[in-house]
Order: C-alpha cells, then sequence, then structure tokens
C-alpha cells in the first residue's frame, strides 16, 4: 500500500479582525484574561460579502493553481455553518474552482469533528484509486451571543488540504481512534444564528472525549504518548490546547510535564490565536502553523486530536515528510493575516448584526471582501457568488 496523506495545506480567513482587548473594555473585563486565561489576542471577522463558501474558495484556489485540477474526483466539504438544508456548499465551491463535471462534492457535519471525518473518507478513497486526489474543506464562522463569556471564543476561516498518495507534506499512520457520546455541550438549533453553549461543560466534555479516542487509538496500534513529538489540538481557544494536554498526559502518567509538555504544542498555536476558533478548520490551522513553525519537523511523528461538540473525537498520527518545507505557504500566509483591516468594537458589532436580514430571500451585500470571490447576496432565495476581480 503506498503512502497516503496531506499532501498541500492552505487557508484563508475574514477581511477584518478585531482586537480582543476592545471587546474586554466593552464587557468590563480584565484584558489579560482574553489574552492570558484564554490565549487569545485578536479573531477574524468576516465582511458583509464573505461566508463559508467565499472563504474556502480562497483557501482551495492556491491548491488548485498549484497541483492542477486533474484526478480530483472528490470534494469533502466539512462545516457547520451550513448556508442550506439540502444543496451542499461543496457544488458552489466546485463552480468556483472550475472544476470539471466528474466530481463529486458533498458537505460534512459533526461540529467541529467533520474535517478529519473528511480527512479518513478522503484516504480511503485514494487507497481505493491511487490515482485520485481528494480536495478537502474545512470552513466555519463561530458565532456566539454578543455579551456572553464565549463572545471572545468566536472566529472564523477555512483550511483546505489535498489527501493524495506519496503526500508532500504528511504521511498519516494507519492507526487511528474514535469517540462518541450524546452529550448537550454545545449546539445550533436550525432557527439560530449563534451557537447555545454550557462553557464549562464544553471544556470537560472535550476532555474526555480526546483521551477516549486516544485510548481507542493505542488499543488499535497507535503509538505512544511519549513517542508522539508533536500535538495538533482543536482549539476553540488556545489555552484550551495547553489544558487537554496536561490533562491527557496526567491521565496517562506520562513523564513529560511542564515545559516539555508545552513544547510540543507551543508551535501549534501561532494562528489560532489570531483567527479565533474556526470550528473545523481549527485543528488543520494548528497543523498549518506547526508545519510552518521555524522547527525542523522532518521524519517525526505529528498527532492530529479532533473535538467536535455533541460529541465525537477522534486521534490519529502521521509523520512529517522529507522536503515539505519546500512546499511552505508561510510567506502567503503571513501576508493575509497581515492584511486583514483592524475593526473597532462599533464597527464589529454592526457586521455580526448584518447576519439578521429583514427579507433573507432577497437582499445584496456591500462589496468589501479582499478574497478572490465574494457573496453577492441573495436573489428569489438563491445565493450568488462571483470572482472580485
Ligand atoms: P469564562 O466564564 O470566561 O471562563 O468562559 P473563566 O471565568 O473560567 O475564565 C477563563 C480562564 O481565564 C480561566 O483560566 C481563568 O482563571 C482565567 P483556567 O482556570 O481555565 O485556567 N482568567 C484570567 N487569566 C488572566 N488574567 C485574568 C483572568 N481572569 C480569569 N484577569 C469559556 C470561558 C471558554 C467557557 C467561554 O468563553 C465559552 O463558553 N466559550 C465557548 C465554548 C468553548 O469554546 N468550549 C471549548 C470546549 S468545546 C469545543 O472546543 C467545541 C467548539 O469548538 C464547538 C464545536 O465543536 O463545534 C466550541
Amino acid at each position: 500500500m503506498p503512502a497516503i496523506g496531506i499532501d498541500d495545506l492552505s487557508f484563508a480567513t475574514g477581511t477584518y479582525r478585531i482586537e480582543l482587548a476592545a471587546i474586554a473594555e466593552r464587557l468590563g473585563v480584565d484584558p489579560a484574561k482574553f489574552e492570558h486565561g484564554l490565549g487569545q489576542v485578536e479573531m477574524s471577522v468576516l465582511a458583509e460579502d464573505e461566508d463559508i463558501v467565499t472563504l474556502a474558495a480562497a483557501a482551495a484556489l492556491p491548491i488548485v493553481e498549484r497541483a492542477g485540477r486533474e484526478g480530483i474526483r472528490t470534494i469533502l466539504f466539512a462545516t457547520e455553518t451550513g448556508i442550506d438544508q439540502s444543496k451542499s456548499a461543496g457544488v458552489y465551491l466546485h463552480r468556483l474552482l472550475g472544476l470539471g463535471d466528474h466530481v463529486r462534492a458533498v458537505e460534512l457535519k459533526q461540529a467541529c469533528y467533520s474535517g478529519t471525518a473528511a480527512l479518513q473518507f478522503a484516504a480511503a478513497l485514494v487507497a481505493r484509486d491511487p490515482a485520485e486526489r481528494v480536495l478537502v474543506v474545512t470552513s466555519d464562522v463561530a458565532r456566539y451571543e454578543l455579551g456572553t463569556p464565549a463572545e471572545p471564543t468566536q472566529g472564523a476561516g477555512a483550511a483546505a488540504f489535498l489527501v493524495t498518495v506519496e503526500p508532500a507534506l504528511v504521511e498519516l499512520e494507519p492507526a487511528s481512534g474514535v469517540f462518541t457520546r450524546d452529550v448537550m455541550d454545545f449546539w445550533r438549533p436550525n432557527h439560530r444564528h449563534t451557537a447555545i453553549v454550557d462553557g464549562k461543560s464544553s471544556i470537560s466534555a472535550y476532555i474526555d472525549a480526546v483521551a477516549g479516542a486516544f485510548e481507542d487509538y493505542r488499543a488499535r496500534g497507535g503509538a505512544a504518548f511519549d513517542e508522539i513529538d508533536r500535538f495538533c489540538y482543536h482549539q476553540p481557544f488556545t489555552r484550551m490546547a495547553a489544558k487537554a494536554h496536561r490533562q491527557l498526559a496526567e491521565r496517562l502518567s506520562s513523564s513529560r510535564d511542564g515545559a516539555a509538555l508545552d513544547a510540543q504544542i507551543d508551535d501549534t498555536m501561532g494562528y489560532n490565536r489570531r483567527i479565533g476558533n474556526s470550528y473545523t478548520a481549527s485543528v488543520y490551522f494548528a497543523l498549518a502553523a506547526l508545519l510552518e513553525a521555524e522547527e525542523d519537523l522532518t521524519g517525526r511523528r505529528v498527532a492530529i486530536a479532533s473535538y467536535g461538540s455533541g460529541s465525537v473525537a477522534e486521534f490519529l498520527s502521521g509523520v512529517v515528510v522529507p522536503g515539505y518545507r519546500e512546499r511552505s505557504r508561510v510567506e502567503a500566509h503571513e501576508r493575509l493575516l497581515a492584511a486583514r483591516t483592524l475593526l473597532d468594537d462599533e464597527a464589529y458589532l454592526a457586521l455580526q448584526r448584518s447576519v439578521q436580514r429583514d427579507d433573507p430571500s432577497n437582499y445584496e451585500t456591500q462589496r468589501q471582501t479582499s478574497g478572490p470571490f465574494r457573496f453577492a447576496g441573495v436573489r428569489d432565495d438563491k445565493r450568488i457568488y462571483e470572482p472580485t476581480a
């Protein structure tokens, strides 16, 4: 069986950003709570004419431009910010990317977890036909009620990756561990734009699910905790990764502690500290940050610990491929983050409220995005997407 894994990884995020200190001031909270307690300094905010499709297309376009479209027969679109109950966001994405007719496009949902299900489904398709390359896109916008403790844990972004044989970035190892338990820690009924969350119980549900997935990973031949070099956790806020990692080490009686544990996760947080929670994309922003950090990780074992409220977790590992740095998109990614326009609190609040439309069947959006595609609005209940150039 040839090696299968991630061949390319690219991301996109909102045109705007807000510093969490501005939200702290409105809420009358010490800004150190967000910066040190949550590990977040700012978060991305979408323009009026951006949504999960425009973000996904902006993330995936550099991949198809670099690798070509040939052999891409499947798009797996992972999101929990669905824009339609029936039509897959993957079909809009398929057109924007200019892919041919002989492609399947579907959407997958299970809170923040479904991108990792998509990774596994993609690997299975590629194992069946090694000529196939599968495009996985994770794209989400995290929205909570304004003025609640969850508000500083919003964010938005999309990460796209190509799953192939003989991948250039990370070769997946065969073992993976999964865990499902029906809990009500976070959910979003169809009539709501914002999620309902029981914050404290969501943290313990996350830790229990990741520990359960790790136990299954080990039982199926996965590496021991101390044989794993770096850990990419789902990061609803970056301190969550530290909490989860320490808890896992403690439960497994690892010989590592303190700074040794921090060193295994520190490089995974650079992007999420600035983007906020991007739900399905978050764990892949962690992987991107790790692979684009200064340290050379060639040949090292990296874990992906994926969690989606509700709840499902998966723990898997892979090995970083020699030459992976030649594929790095670090400069483009840094440019993208630096180019975001800073909003003040008032402008951010106005944008947050703009998702509520008087007539959701017909409206136009203002031209704001700096990305390659825009969501022009809704006409007779049909969403309109177009290139910006
Ligand atoms: P909160 O009420 O702000 O929490 O809610 P807190 O009062 O416990 O404070 C948070 C931390 O700040 C604490 O640190 C405080 O000590 C510290 P900890 O004890 O946890 O180590 N703190 C300070 N630090 C420095 N200086 C200060 C200061 N004051 C306090 N002055 C909560 C926090 C995360 C619960 C809230 O933001 C929330 O509900 N967020 C949304 C839910 C969430 O993100 N859950 C995470 C796990 S579930 C998950 O990851 C899935 C998810 O992504 C959804 C999906 O799967 O689709 C959410």
